[in-house]
């Protein structure tokens, strides 16, 4: 059984394991509560019989949505969780009356990049170098009407 709901700062260690699990160049762990500061309402976990498993963070920007992070537990992955955290966050930003989401991935992140097209994300921008280690980033948008 899979819950979403929004983060709660007691979640930081098991959202920040994930993270580091993830991604080769991870969030601080200060700056993902940060983030929950910012956007309490737009930072969602999926939870797995009581366990932390994944995580989206976004923010809305007047009528756009940005997707920050997403990321699911390696091995809780393929299960449709990604997918729910997606739509849920996706119909949060909705109903705040944002038009289209967009985000960034890195160009070599071919999994997130099928994962993304999956969901109806399409491609409308190249950001070279954007990442600290000189990777470019793919823009992938996504209406919402
Ligand atoms: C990307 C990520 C969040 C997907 O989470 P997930 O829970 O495994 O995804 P889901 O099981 O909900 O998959 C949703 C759809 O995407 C597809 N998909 C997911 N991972 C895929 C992969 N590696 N290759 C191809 N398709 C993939 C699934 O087949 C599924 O399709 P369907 O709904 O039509 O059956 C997860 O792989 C992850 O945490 N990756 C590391 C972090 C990362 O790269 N985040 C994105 C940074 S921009």
């Amino acid at each position: 059984m899979i819950r979403i709901r929004r983060f709660s700062p007691t979640d930081l260690g098991r959202v920040y394991d994930i993270e580091c699990k993830s991604f080769k160049d991870p969030y601080h762990i200060l700056f993902l509560l940060n983030l929950y500061e910012l956007y309490p309402d737009t930072f969602l976990v999926a939870e797995m019989n009581g366990i932390v498993v994944g995580y989206v963070i976004s923010r809305r920007v007047d009528t756009r949505g940005h997707i920050l992070a997403i990321a699911v537990d390696p091995q809780y992955r393929m299960l449709g969780i990604g997918r729910l955290l997606m739509e849920t966050v996706i119909e949060k930003l909705k109903s705040y009356g944002v038009l289209e989401v967009w985000l960034e991935v890195r160009v070599s992140n071919i999994s997130a990049i099928e994962f993304y097209k999956k969901l109806g994300f399409k491609r409308s921008g190249y950001a070279p170098s954007y990442y600290s280690d000189g990777e470019d980033a793919i823009i992938l948008k996504k209406y919402l009407y």
